[in-house]
């Protein structure tokens, strides 16, 4: 997670959740991110038969990178316009760009507008206030018949003691999300993994709140 330098104000907190505070830590050269795919993604997705996938809050494009290198037709998805201008760089040089769209939503008002996905696919998006719960709801729209919805996020933690409890609150245990899933969705995997990583130099345990359902 990020912006762990110091205790963020109220103020400093809300913006964090809009896109202007994305734009702006996009707009650097310094990368963000890892742009190696998330584990949970590679975990739950390797199995799966290759088709179209939607990955919402792509970020620099590290996971939709790993998804067109499997053979998935890609829709990489976030409300930050430098973010995506980022991911696609990354996807070009990666030779992946003729296997990838970009689309930028923002997910709390996100419509599939009629189009749908054989996967549909976010890592660590965490709107305000349990707002990821409406989020699946809204995901959860553009799953085709068969097709599989994962989602991917922190759950609540003392490794977060430096961030504002209102970032603190939009963290999820997978189980939270459960609420969200319309009808004709069986959850497969609804899980806590544990997840050991090196933070500053610290080396920490995080959990990763693992959702996957599949359209029926
Ligand atoms: C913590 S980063 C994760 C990026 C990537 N999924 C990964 O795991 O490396 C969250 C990403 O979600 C995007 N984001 C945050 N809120 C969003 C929203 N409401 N709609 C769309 N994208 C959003 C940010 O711009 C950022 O790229």
């Amino acid at each position: 997670m990020t912006g762990h330098g110091h205790q963020h104000t109220e103020g400093e907190a809300a913006e964090m959740f809009e896109p202007s505070s994305w734009e702006e830590r996009y707009a650097g050269e310094e990368k963000v991110w890892s742009g190696e795919p998330n584990p949970q993604l590679v975990a739950e997705v390797s199995a799966l038969t290759p088709g179209t996938a939607l990955d919402v809050g792509c970020g620099e494009g590290g996971d939709v990178i790993w998804l067109a290198r499997q053979g998935w037709r890609v829709t990489g998805a976030d409300f930050s316009a430098n973010g995506l201008a980022r991911a696609a760089r990354h996807a070009e040089e990666a030779g992946v760009a003729d296997r990838i769209d970009w689309w930028q939503v923002d997910a709390r008002t996100f419509e599939a507008g009629g189009r749908s996905f054989d996967l549909v696919t976010t890592h660590f998006l965490h709107p305000p206030d349990g707002g990821m719960v409406g989020v699946v709801g809204r995901l959860a729209g553009a799953v085709a018949p068969g097709g599989h919805l994962l989602v991917v996020g922190h759950e609540p933690s003392e490794v977060f003691t430096h961030l504002n409890e209102s970032h603190r609150n939009a963290m999820f245990l997978a189980a939270d999300l459960l609420p969200g899933l319309p009808e004709g969705f069986e959850a497969l995997v609804v899980e806590q993994r544990p997840r050991r990583v090196v933070r500053d130099g610290v080396t920490v345990d995080i959990g990763d709140s693992t959702l996957l359902a599949r359209r029926i």
